[in-house]
């Protein structure tokens, strides 16, 4: 395939295609880890659920993330993938899914922010009958720029908190033109993905940037949900001294009774050696926040958007800003005190490592699967709406998971079957 431009679109955008065939090898070695959606895709290549079907999506373009595609395209479906994050991708990745999948892929690691919503448009250009986000960017440009080429599309499916906030949020404003499926929201994601997968790859982010020990040092780590929950056992497990903040008064006990302290960013601002901000939410960590904080101290992200810190303010507040290491930007503010910020803000754990093992992509990806097949049978007869995947997908895929693991679980006897479906029985 050559990258000559279409009237429409170009074929690819990547940043080098001779990186191929490292990209293979790289999406060959975590496919091992990825027996699920081995299973899905065997299946797909029989049954093609996809036949006719045009994908568009919006991922961070991952050895992981190359493996659903393969599924995809062995389902039958044509193909678009650009990236959600403009640091997220693997660009030898993109390369090989170029030259040996036969895929367009619009995605260059360290894209600025024209060129990344030119690649959303490119992939659009698709015009895709099923979309699949990760952050809804794919969505949202659709309904801010309706035009009748997006009538094709059946629905989508998102992959990630912030991203079903968004959705959530379209939905109770009646804005939503299409159904949507949250696979962030099925236990088979969310309970591995957001909490194991983010635990572990978060901190392999700041250590491959950084090589900081981590044990001894106070960590605040802001947003107890799923993956704030990973990172601090994950980080209490290096020897952290783990400070938790929170807004919701129910994950803030769950976090005392976890063994963490707990308090107020201002507080845990004086404190931390090393931030790490997990909400979703804006300005986490803002300007009064830095004000306080010790020199030398390292902030970073692992949140979906890079507005979780105010770097404006903090470069507002600051005199000189250099690199000191790939992904360490050192800050010198006015009063002479350092402040490390990695990655620009955006995901430590996709930007400076590779994301989430493939182990745990498995079965968020093996979510995404299906979830595209449950669309393209189903779409048609749902509202405009966030739905959640199907029961019987999530346990299909807990199955799976646990058989590719060599794990076997009891089953209920008919006596406990009658007992758990009666009431009538008592001490
Ligand atoms: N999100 C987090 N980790 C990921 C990975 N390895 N691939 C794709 N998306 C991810």
């Amino acid at each position: 395939m050559t990258k000559s431009k279409t009237q429409t679109r170009p074929q690819y955008d990547v940043k080098d295609i001779a990186l191929a065939d490292a990209g293979k090898n790289k999406i060959d070695w975590a496919e091992r880890e990825m027996p699920v959606l081995r299973q899905v895709r065997e299946r797909f290549a029989k049954e093609k659920p996809l036949d006719g079907i045009t994908i568009a999506a919006c991922l961070h373009v991952t050895a992981e993330t190359a493996n659903l595609m393969r599924t995809l395209k062995a389902g039958g479906a044509k193909l678009a993938l650009c990236a959600s994050n403009p640091l997220s991708t693997q660009d030898e990745v993109a390369a090989s899914l170029v030259k040996h999948d036969g895929l367009s892929v619009y995605a260059i690691k360290g894209e600025d922010r024209k060129t990344y919503y030119s690649h959303i448009i490119h992939a659009l250009a698709a015009q895709p009958n099923i979309t699949m986000d990760d952050g809804a960017d794919l969505v949202s440009h659709i309904h801010s720029h309706w035009s009748a080429a997006y009538e094709k599309v059946l629905g989508s499916t998102e992959e990630t908190t912030t991203g079903v906030i968004r959705l959530r949020a379209m939905e109770k404003d009646g804005a939503l033109r299409f159904p949507v499926l949250a696979v962030n929201d099925a236990l088979t994601k969310h309970f591995f993905d957001n909490r194991y997968g983010t635990g572990q790859s978060t901190l392999d982010g700041i250590l491959r940037c950084t090589n900081v020990l981590l044990a001894g040092k106070v960590i605040v780590i802001a947003g107890y949900g799923w993956c704030g929950r990973g990172v601090a056992s994950r980080a209490k497990g290096m020897g952290g001294h783990v400070v938790v903040t929170e807004v919701d008064p129910l994950k803030a006990i769950e976090a005392v009774m976890d063994g963490f302290q707990v308090m107020p960013m201002k507080e845990a601002a004086r404190k931390g050696d090393l931030f790490i901000t997990l909400t979703g939410d804006l300005n986490v960590i803002d300007a009064e926040h830095f004000k306080l904080m010790k020199s030398g101290a390292i902030v970073c992200n692992s949140g979906h958007f890079n507005d979780e810190i105010n770097l404006p303010a903090l470069k507002t507040l600051s005199k000189k800003v250099r690199t000191v290491r790939p992904f360490v930007e050192e800050y010198t503010l006015k009063d002479g005190r350092l402040i490390h910020i990695l990655a620009e803000g955006r995901l430590i754990n996709l930007s400076a490592a590779e994301g989430h093992p493939a182990s745990v992509m498995d079965m968020s990806f093996a979510n995404q699967s299906l979830g595209a097949e449950y669309m393209v049978k189903h779409a048609r007869e749902l509202d405009h709406r966030v739905y959640p995947v199907p029961t019987p997908i999530d346990e299909e895929i807990a199955r799976l998971k646990l058989k590719s693991m060599g794990v076997e679980i009891d089953t209920l006897t008919a006596e406990q079957v009658k007992y758990l479906s009666s009431w009538e029985q008592g001490t």
